[in-house]
């Protein structure tokens, strides 16, 4: 990979042309909500400008040009993600959607009390609220792995914690509070050996190449976020067709949530 060129980076984002108290803008929480480039910006502008209207439901010109050129994206994401079918790309509004789309068709149909969620002890509130409605519905108990005093995940303890219970291992890749990257494919084939189904939050990996390199699947570009769900090995063909064509309405952020059928 060729060096990183800031200079020409910053010439992509519009608003680095700005100041901040007589400064040249320096923004530093993208971690929390990302700054758009031009190609995006200008995207936006032709959609609302030249091709806005209702996808999937409308019978005139307008509308159809537009499902159109939503659709196309679904295998370019796809292909990105490195996702076997674009048919298990699903497009939500953002990362807290998703999670709570799987949990809600997935898990809370599935989970019967004593059953077990796996989270870690480094999760967003978006990967710990849907679990916890989880298991007040259904009976199911949250446990969580721990992680050392440096902020990385204990795995050999969240092996432990993987017992004949659990019915999901849900993990963030990158962590957003500790900038923590988990070794997701390594945890993720330990809960697969097992059976256990497996969600990973990639929020924060979304813009890094190292998503594709460790999962044989990657995120778009910064400012897009997604989640991956692989059901357990052997397949949850239900689960899968569940997943499909979910959700297509998508709001003003493409955020794949790309259901692993390896
Ligand atoms: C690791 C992680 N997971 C989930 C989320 C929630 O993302 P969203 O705001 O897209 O719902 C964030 C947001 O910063 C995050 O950093």
């Amino acid at each position: 990979m060729s060096a990183l060129d800031p200079v020409r980076l910053r010439a992509d984002f519009p608003i680095l042309a700005t100041e901040m108290r007589g400064r040249p803008l320096v923004y530093l929480d993208s971690a929390s909500s990302a700054q758009k480039p031009r190609a995006v910006i200008e995207a936006t502008r032709a959609l609302y400008e030249e091709g806005y209207a209702n996808v999937h439901r409308g019978v005139y010109q307008l509308s159809e040009r537009a499902t159109e050129a939503f659709e196309s994206v679904r295998p370019r994401v796809a292909r990105f993600l490195g996702a076997p079918d674009p048919r298990g790309v699903v497009f939500t509004r953002n990362v807290t959607e998703a999670i709570n789309l799987v949990a809600a068709s997935y898990a809370r149909p599935r989970l019967r009390e004593g059953d077990e969620i796996l989270i870690t002890a480094m999760e967003h509130h978006a990967n710990i609220v849907p679990w916890q409605l989880v298991c007040e519905a259904t009976g199911a108990r949250l446990r969580v792995a721990p992680i050392d005093d440096d902020g990385a995940l204990m795995v050999d303890e969240l092996e432990r914690l993987l017992g004949p219970r659990t019915r999901l291992l849900a993990m963030v890749h990158v962590s957003n509070a500790l900038g923590t990257i988990n070794p997701v494919e390594e945890v993720v084939a330990l809960a697969r050996e097992r059976g256990i189904a497996t969600l990973v939050d990639g929020a924060q990996a979304a813009p890094h190449d190292e998503e594709r390199g460790q999962q044989d699947q990657a995120e778009p570009e910064a400012g897009q976020v997604g989640v991956h769900v692989a059901p357990p090995a052997g397949g949850d063909e239900a689960a899968r067709e569940a997943a499909r064509c979910r959700g297509t309405n998508c709001a003003h952020q493409f955020t794949p949530a790309s259901i692993n059928t390896l």
